[in-house]
C-alpha cells in the first residue's frame, strides 16, 4: 500500500464524499428521519414539562410524586439525546424543532397526570411507527435503538393510567395524601 499524506487522503475524501460522509444510499428514508425528528420533539417536550412538574410538586409538598416525575424527566432527556445521536449519524439537521406549551392548569393534579399520559401515548405511537419504518428499509439499528424508548413509553402509560385509576377509586385527596 502506497503511503499518502493526510492532506492527500483528506482531499480524496472530499472529492468522493462532499459533506455527506455518513449518508448511506438506500439505508434510510424520509419517513425514518421524519419520525426520529418527531420523537425528538416529543422527548424535548416531555423533558421540559416533567422537569417543571417535578419542581412544582416538590414545592407543593408532594415529595414522592415529585421524585417519580423527576426520574421520568431524566429518562426522557436521555431518550432525546438518543434521537439526536441517530439523526447525527444520518447527518441530518433536527429542524423543525417544535416544543408545545404545557396545556395543564396550575395546581390541577388530574390535568397534569392526564397530560403526561397523553404525551407517552403519543410517544409510543411514534416509536412503534419508527421501528416499523426502519425495519422496512433494513435499518435494524434504528429499530433496536427505539425499543428501549418504546419500553419507557409503555411503562409511562402503565404508571399514569394507574395513578388515574387510584384517583378514581380512592379520591384525589386520598391519592395526594399518599404522595407527601
Ligand atoms: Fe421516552
Amino acid at each position: 500500500m502506497e503511503n499518502k499524506s493526510i492532506s492527500e487522503l483528506l482531499s480524496e475524501q472530499e472529492l468522493s464524499n462532499d459533506s455527506s460522509a455518513q449518508e448511506v444510499e438506500g439505508y434510510t428514508n424520509e419517513s425514518v428521519i421524519d419520525l426520529l425528528k418527531q420523537s425528538l420533539n416529543i422527548h424535548w417536550e416531555q423533558t421540559t414539562a416533567l422537569t417543571a412538574q417535578a419542581v412544582h410538586l416538590d414545592r407543593w409538598g408532594y415529595k414522592k410524586l415529585a421524585a417519580v416525575i423527576k426520574e421520568d424527566a431524566e429518562q426522557e432527556h436521555e431518550h432525546a439525546a438518543i434521537n439526536l445521536a441517530r439523526l447525527e449519524f444520518f447527518n441530518q439537521d433536527y429542524q423543525p424543532f417544535v416544543v408545545n406549551q404545557p396545556s395543564w392548569q396550575r395546581h390541577n393534579m388530574v390535568a397534569i397526570i392526564q397530560y403526561n399520559l397523553d404525551s407517552v401515548r403519543k410517544a409510543s405511537l411514534t416509536e412503534r411507527a419508527t421501528i416499523a419504518a426502519a425495519r422496512a428499509v433494513g435499518d435494524e439499528i434504528t429499530a433496536n435503538m427505539m425499543i428501549p424508548l418504546l419500553q419507557g413509553s409503555e411503562d409511562g402509560i402503565a404508571l399514569y393510567e394507574s395513578y388515574l385509576k387510584l384517583i378514581e377509586q380512592m379520591g384525589l385527596d386520598n391519592f395526594l395524601t399518599l404522595q407527601v
